[in-house]
């Protein structure tokens, strides 16, 4: 049995505009590992990312749980691919923060009563509850991002995928997240300029560089070695 979890196998991508961000990336992760991504703006970090459940689909191969991702798995892939974007307002559509935060859950058919607890429970790991019924989009920019990593991890995905997840946050809620990060046992991707949250929760990390992957290797020696590059 493999125990990799993704294997990325020369990947290219170009926007539509024709700005070419991802270059032959070659790239496993194992079951259960925290990887960090960094690399400077622009480096093509979020939209690696943005591959790992085909909402960008590049040349090249992406297996994830052994299966190669086609249009037929993808409903299946992305409910096991949680994936919190750099920008909450991509994320955030709904009515209501509990309606945004059960999206996904519904979406996968789960029932009312465990939509409902896994919407309190997620909720509650980011502090949000009290905003329960409030409107996403009157909420303040971290908050908003609170409730954008809400929305995935009521899902409880096997791999949990987050662009740059302490933007925005204060003090005690970054801290909190990292508590959080450590305590979740599935696979996690985290793409990020802070090195530090890196440095907490990742065994492992990779430099992006104009669209390619430069180096890596184990936190804390690659990550000391790196930071003068990001
Ligand atoms: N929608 C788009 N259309 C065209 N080019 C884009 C688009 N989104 C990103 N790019 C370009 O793709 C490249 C990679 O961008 P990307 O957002 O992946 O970088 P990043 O590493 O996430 O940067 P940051 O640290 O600023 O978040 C950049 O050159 C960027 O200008
Ligand atoms: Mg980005």
């Amino acid at each position: 049995m493999e125990d990799k979890i993704i294997n990325i196998k020369n990947l290219n991508y170009s926007y539509p505009d024709g700005t070419a961000a991802l270059y032959d990336i070659n790239l496993e992760i194992r079951e259960g590992e925290s990887l960090g991504i960094i690399g400077s703006n622009g480096a093509g970090k979020s939209t690696l990312l943005l591959h790992f459940n085909g909402i960008l689909c590049g040349s090249g191969e992406i297996d994830i749980f052994g299966e190669k991702l086609t249009d037929k798995n993808l409903a299946q892939i992305r409910g096991a691919v949680g994936l919190v974007f750099q920008d909450p307002d991509s994320q955030l559509f709904m009515p209501t923060v509990s309606e945004d935060v059960g999206f996904g859950p519904r979406n996968m058919g789960m029932p009312e009563h465990e939509i409902d607890k896994s919407v309190h429970r997620a909720l509650e790991e980011v502090d949000m509850l009290p905003a329960l019924k409030r409107s996403s989009h009157h909420l303040s920019v971290g908050e908003k991002k609170r409730i954008a990593i809400a929305t995935v991890l009521s899902m409880n995905p096997q791999i949990l995928v987050m662009d740059e997840p302490s933007s925005n946050l204060d003090p005690k809620h970054r801290r909190e997240l990292i508590v959080l990060l450590n305590r979740l046992k599935m696979t996690k991707i985290i793409a990020t300029h802070d090195l530090d949250l890196i440095a907490q929760t990742c065994s492992r990390v990779v430099l992006m560089q104009e669209g390619k992957i430069i180096g890596g290797g184990s936190c804390p020696e690659f990550l000391a070695k790196a930071a003068a590059l990001c």
